[in-house]
């Protein structure tokens, strides 16, 4: 099945709220989706009620070898999650941006068999272009950018629209797809920015628009996804829908 990497070249955007509570909404559609937190700020981690010891994080594959299958913990709505830890900022420095390393993570996904004919995978992203998310650019299938209804948002967007060009010319063409998230309703600024997005980025901008909503900001203060939290919620339906246009127009493919 597909990894997704959720990226944006800006922070505080949603790309670990879309992270948790879209594989929230494959679990409830009866997949077993692995998510891996690769942000050094490790808030998927925190988000999904976890603080592990540094060696049981996915800073430990990068630092020891340690396969990532052995760092694998089940969450309560029964998705997989590979933690992460401050620590991992220094991966930045341990490692170069040479083709090797940066393959690292693809090829022990790959190794590992961690991507399944039955589990999808998603990489929560830290908002800096280094190491780490040019590891998760590789070894991800395609690329999910939420964007919130303000202009440095769409910026973040560009900047990764450049990153993604410069992958393409070695070989390594990776869609992507955006949709906008914390979507105000009758707010002149999230119009303007839908309208932006959607002459930008035509079919592979989302219909579906996750609005800003109250289920999802105290879902998260609840250390829960939006479902667990409140499943008739708006906020629940949002992912619900964004997962389904997701598969319908085969950006993921997942075997239901
Ligand atoms: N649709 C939404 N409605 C309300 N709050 C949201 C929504 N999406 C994200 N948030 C809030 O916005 C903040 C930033 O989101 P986060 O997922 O941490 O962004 P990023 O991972 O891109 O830095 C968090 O406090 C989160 O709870
Ligand atoms: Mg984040």
């Amino acid at each position: 099945m597909t990894i997704i990497a959720v990226f944006n070249q800006k922070g505080g955007v949603g790309k670990t709220t879309t992270t948790a509570n879209l594989a929230a909404a494959m679990a409830k559609n009866g997949l077993t989706p692995l998510a891996i937190d690769l942000d050094p700020q490790a808030h998927l981690t925190a988000l999904s009620g976890l603080n592990p010891k540094v060696e049981r994080t996915v800073y430990s594959f990068f630092n020891q070898q340690t396969p990532l299958s052995d760092l694998v913990t089940q969450l309560p709505n029964q998705v997989n999650l590979i933690p992460s830890h401050m620590e991992l900022a220094r991966v930045d420095m341990m490692l170069s941006q040479n083709r090797h390393d940066l393959r690292r993570l693809k090829k022990a996904m790959a190794e590992e068999m961690l991507s399944s004919s039955d589990t999808p995978v998603l990489i929560d992203c830290c908002p800096m272009l280094g190491v780490l998310s040019l590891s998760a650019l590789m070894a991800a299938d395609v690329v999910l950018v939420p964007v919130t209804a303000e202009y440095l948002a769409m910026n973040g967007a560009q900047q990764l629209d450049q990153t993604l060009k410069g992958l393409a010319t070695k070989g390594l063409y990776r869609p992507r797809k955006v949709f906008i998230n914390r979507y105000q309703r009758g707010h002149t600024t999230s119009e303007k920015v839908a309208h932006e997005l959607t002459r930008r980025y035509g079919k592979d901008f989302c219909n579906t628009r996750v609005f800003e909503s109250q289920s999802v900001l105290e879902s998260v203060g609840q250390n829960k996804d939006v479902f667990s939290f409140a499943p008739d919620s708006e906020g629940a339906e949002d992912f619900s829908y964004l997962l389904d246009e997701l598969i319908e127009s085969g950006f993921i493919k997942v075997n239901m």
